[in-house]
Order: structure tokens, then C-alpha cells, then sequence
């Protein structure tokens, strides 16, 4: 068999739940590869793998991160972007389902930043021909979950077993932390206030996902959570569209900040992850943030990578090999 005959066809990445465990190593591998391809610039082998694509990106929400990453990468790969502007307004000028139909004549996949995963998948489902990547809903966060894995396999190495800690709102973030991590066999515990815990259905999904003896536990205690961890993660008390929340999320969250005293509580040398934006003084101290032990600005670089990864492998899966 040729290595082509082994690519497998993925349509979109709406959840880290659509790739099954191989393929999201895989995903970790190549991008690690394309890691170290970069320094060759226009020469890396994959510097012409979408040759001839379109790539449109559709950001409901604001983005520095991942619209950027998402530009770059796919320039990288030899393919164009399509920078739609927000006035598209998915959902009201017109059906979401037509927008989709109408660009599935145009590009090959489409990156979209929205509000529910819902409108995602009837997005992805009323366009048979285009490829559908989830750049965050107020759901799931599945890109970021990649550029987290490759951060942690960078610093940790091999992941199996080892215990994240996510403390904060159970969140977008949390919830692809929390399927990656149970498809790659890592214990995650998340510290939440009672009224913010992650969903039951996440917890089912991870659950039913868990491969090699991942398990995930919720908390209410931050300290009960962080123990013994290898890497304390945390993220924004309020997610983009939730701002009217902001005052009574300040008060409620106020105990799950991630301070050194809470730092010290979890395995010596733990990693302290961000996905940013982050705001000092609130989910993290200034001191936490600019520790030794932050990979905040690695988990950045590392969006790059990842989402390069995912191109490759949901558009031109030969050279994905
Ligand atoms: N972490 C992340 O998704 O950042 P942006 O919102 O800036 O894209
Ligand atoms: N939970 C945050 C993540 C931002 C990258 C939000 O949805 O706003």
C-alpha cells in the first residue's frame, strides 16, 4: 500500500472527540515535526501542501491568537486565506445553513470563531463539501486542547498518567482539556464553584472517551484539585459573551485564583498553563504568570503548530503521513 492509501478522510474538527485517540497523537507528532520543519521556511517539505486552497476564517468573537496562527499556518502550507469580515453576521443576514452552502462553491474549509456549538454543526452538516474547524465556541475549544498537549509533551514528555489540574470556570477550555486528555491517558481534575462546574454531559463524553486508565474528577476546593498536580491550568472567570456576568464572576470565582500558595501545593516543578487572554489579578497572579513555571507563550507559539497539523491532516492527509 502506498502511504496515500492510508490517509485517513476527516471532514471537520468541531470537537477533539471527532479525531479518535491515534489520530490525535498523530496530530501531536506532526505537529512536533512541523515544529522543527519551520526553520526551513519556503524548503519544508510541506511548504506546498495546500497549494491551490482557499481557507476562509468567520470570527463572530475576537481573536488574537488563533486568527493569526490560523493566517500563518495556512500561508505556511502554500495555501490563501480568506479573511471574511464579521459583517457576514452568521445567522442573520441570512440561514447559517446557506452561508455554509454558499461558501462550500468557493474554499475547500472554512475556520469559524462563534457562540454555540450548535450553529457549528449545522454549519458543517448543510455543507457536505467543506471542511469545518472549530475555532472556539462557548462550548469547546478543541485547537486549544492540541497546542496544550504539545506544550505539556514538550515539558513532561509522554503524558500518560500524569494529573492536570484545571481550576476555574469548567469552561470551553476545560472541556477540550478534558476529551484530550482522556483520549491520551491523563488525569484531569477540575476546581470549580458549585454553580460552574463542567458540564455532566462533558464529564460523560470524557468518561466514555477514557483510554489507558484517564480519569477525570471535579472539585469544588482548589487545593483539593491542584495536589500532586504536574501542571495547574486556569483560564478567564468570564468567556467572551458572558461580560454582563462579570461583577457576580469576580466574587464567586475570587477563592480560584492561581497564586503561589496554591502553586506550592502541586507536584515541585509544576507547569502553570494559560490559553490566554489573561488577567492578572484575577484568575492568576502577576507573580504565577511570570514564574519559571508558566508556558503561557509556549501554549501561544504552539496554536501555530498544532492547527498547522490539522490543515494537513483534514486537507491533504497524504502529506499528513
Ligand atoms: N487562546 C485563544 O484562543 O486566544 P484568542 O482568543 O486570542 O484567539
Ligand atoms: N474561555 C475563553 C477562552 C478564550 C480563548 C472564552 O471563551 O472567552
Amino acid at each position: 500500500m502506498t502511504p496515500a492509501t492510508h490517509a485517513r478522510t476527516r471532514k471537520d474538527f468541531l470537537s477533539v472527540l471527532d479525531l479518535d485517540a491515534a489520530d490525535f497523537e498523530r496530530c501531536l507528532q506532526l505537529a512536533a515535526q512541523l515544529k522543527a520543519d519551520r526553520a526551513l521556511g519556503r524548503h519544508a517539505p510541506t511548504a506546498d501542501a495546500l497549494n491551490g486552497r482557499h481557507v476562509a476564517l468567520l470570527f463572530d468573537k475576537p481573536s488574537l491568537r488563533t486568527r493569526t496562527t490560523f493566517e500563518i499556518g495556512i500561508r505556511e502550507l502554500g495555501g490563501h486565506v480568506v479573511a471574511l469580515q464579521p459583517d457576514v453576521a452568521l445567522g442573520c443576514r441570512e440561514p447559517v445553513a446557506d452561508v455554509a452552502r454558499n461558501l462550500e462553491r468557493w474554499v475547500d474549509a472554512i475556520i469559524v470563531r462563534t457562540f454555540s456549538q450548535a450553529i457549528l454543526q449545522d454549519f458543517a452538516a448543510a455543507a457536505t463539501r467543506l471542511h469545518v474547524v472549530n475555532a472556539l465556541t462557548d462550548q469547546e475549544h478543541p485547537c486549544q486542547a492540541i497546542a496544550d498537549f504539545l506544550t505539556l509533551q514538550e515539558h513532561l514528555g509522554p503524558m500518560r498518567g500524569r494529573t492536570i489540574a484545571f481550576v476555574g470556570d469548567g469552561n470551553n477550555v476545560a472541556t477540550s482539556l478534558a476529551h484530550a486528555a482522556a483520549l491520551l491517558g491523563v488525569h484531569v481534575h477540575v476546581a470549580s464553584p458549585e454553580a460552574y462546574q463542567l458540564p455532566h454531559a462533558v464529564v460523560q463524553q470524557a468518561t466514555g472517551a477514557a483510554r489507558l486508565g484517564a480519569r477525570l474528577r471535579l472539585f469544588t476546593d482548589a487545593a483539593d484539585a491542584v495536589a500532586g498536580a504536574d501542571a495547574v491550568y486556569t483560564d478567564t472567570w468570564t468567556s467572551m459573551g458572558q461580560e454582563a456576568e462579570a461583577g457576580v464572576r469576580r466574587r464567586v470565582f475570587a477563592p480560584y485564583q492561581v497564586n503561589e500558595a496554591l502553586m506550592a501545593l502541586a507536584k515541585p516543578g509544576a507547569l502553570f498553563m494559560h490559553c490566554l487572554p489573561a488577567h492578572r489579578g484575577e484568575e492568576v497572579t502577576a507573580d504565577v504568570f511570570e514564574s519559571e513555571a508558566s508556558v503561557v507563550f509556549d501554549q501561544a507559539e504552539n496554536r501555530l503548530h498544532g492547527q498547522k497539523a490539522l490543515l494537513l491532516m483534514l486537507l491533504a492527509p497524504a502529506a499528513a503521513l
